[in-house]
């Protein structure tokens, strides 16, 4: 990648990074000093990558691999990596669904259900209490807008989980709720990483780091990651 204009580097250091899995790692050599281009790819790739720079002659080396190989930073780093992670397994569940495979996303479906729901009730139970932020009267900040949003996720899962339940499963109905909870999670994550986690990331820095150390721990032992999203 030496002597390239940024576009094209941008470009090779994408399609050679996005299938970066677990365990794996990524060298990058590049003839400019390489941390915008690596933060542009990691935005391309939802923030999965993590990296090291070294100068190496008169170029740089970057020594790339994935986020989740590194231990996290905080529970905001965990959710955030967790977002990611059900979406991953949720769009295997429904490409599943769409090829009326429901035997086959059930247990992918189940996977996704557990985690979510930890998921939601460690931010509503534990985060939302312990890093208070002020409410607006007209209910349109966002901690309220999480917590309403959390009831509705919840609403449109339960009604996904009765077509499966049924006997037998309704494949057709269960791909419009899969297509339905795909968009307002998607949303609802969106919202979550931009408006309401900068604001807890700033509540979590007033606590002590014993108690940062505590909130992590109690979110690691709770979080399932039992079944691999690939
Ligand atoms: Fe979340
Ligand atoms: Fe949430």
């Amino acid at each position: 990648m030496q002597n390239e204009p940024e576009s094209r580097v941008r470009t090779a250091a994408f399609y050679a990074l996005r299938d970066l899995a677990r365990g794996e790692q990524a060298t990058v050599l590049t003839q400019e000093e390489p941390t915008l281009v690596l933060e542009a790819v990691n935005l391309q790739l939802r923030g999965r990558l993590a990296w090291r720079i070294f100068p190496e002659g008169k170029a740089w080396r970057a020594e790339v691999g994935l986020k989740e190989d590194t231990p996290p930073q905080d529970v905001i780093d965990l959710l955030t990596r967790h977002h990611a992670w059900l979406d991953r397994l949720f769009a295997r569940a429904l490409e599943r669904v769409n090829k009326a495979a429901v035997a086959e996303a059930a247990p992918l479906l189940a996977s996704f259900a557990a985690g979510l729901r930890a998921h939601i009730a460690f931010e509503d139970g534990i985060l939302a209490p312990r890093l208070a932020l002020a409410a607006s009267p007209t209910g349109d900040d966002p901690l309220s807008v999480m917590l309403r949003e959390h009831q509705e996720i919840l609403a449109q899962l339960a009604l996904l989980e009765e077509c499966l339940t049924q006997d037998p499963p309704d494949g057709t109905e269960a791909g419009v709720f899969c297509a339905l909870l795909s968009g307002t999670l998607a949303k609802h994550e969106h919202r979550e990483e931009n408006r309401l986690f900068p604001l807890w990331r700033l509540s979590l820095e007033e606590l002590a780091p014993a108690q940062r150390r505590r909130l992590l721990d109690d979110l690691l032992a709770r979080l399932p990651w039992g079944d691999s999203p690939g």
